[in-house]
């Protein structure tokens, strides 16, 4: 059996003419390069950027990203297929997280994301025609204790019952926390 080749160092999509990474993203990637020895340890912050500003990572933004770190574009799509927290493709304005391990099963995880589903009208991996939520399961949400529980982009509903889930998908302040971010992900403030 012969192995194939394969050239980690050139991306296989179409590019746009246009960057899709505007100069503000950019500078404000380049922020985190004081922080770190490398450029290549500024690629988490350059993820959430992206994400944060774009909705998704596309192919053309993975590829811009690692021009401005020096890696490869097989690197940066190494992390981000690694971690479900980024998307390759346009999530909705919200994204539900449902908890598909053990305790929340056991205490009923299974109905109350069949009840997601129904409501949304839509599958794990989907997002609504409105573009308002998507819908996917991780493994422990590390609340375990309050099972079944359920993220709304950063806010953990806990103890969720099916007959729950039309209600909170009513409030419009459902994603809401009311705790300080972390400043991990954000520039330096002398930038
Ligand atoms: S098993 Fe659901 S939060 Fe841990």
């Amino acid at each position: 059996m012969g192995w194939k080749a394969i050239d980690r160092n050139s991306p296989v999509f179409e590019a746009d003419a246009e960057p899709i990474l505007s100069e503000a993203v950019r500078a404000k990637i380049r922020l985190f390069f004081d922080r770190y020895e490398t450029k290549r340890a500024a690629l988490l912050p350059a993820l959430h950027i992206v994400q944060n500003t774009l909705g998704f990572i596309s192919w053309q933004a993975m590829a811009e990203i690692a021009a401005l770190l020096e890696i490869h574009p097989s690197d940066v799509m190494d992390t981000v297929s690694f971690y479900t927290q980024f998307w390759t493709h346009p999530k909705g304005k919200k994204v539900i997280t449902a908890c598909r391990s053990l305790t929340c099963e056991v205490m009923g995880g299974a109905a109350v994301l069949e009840e997601l589903k129904k409501q949304l009208g839509i599958d794990e991996h989907e997002t609504t025609p409105d573009g308002k939520y998507s819908l996917m399961t991780e493994e422990c949400l590390a609340c375990c204790d309050h099972g079944p529980c359920l993220l709304i982009n950063e806010k953990m509903h806990k103890r969720v019952k099916p007959e729950d889930v039309a209600k909170i998908l009513a409030d419009p302040d459902n994603d809401k926390i009311d705790v300080e971010r972390s400043d991990l992900f954000d520039p330096p403030a002398n930038g």
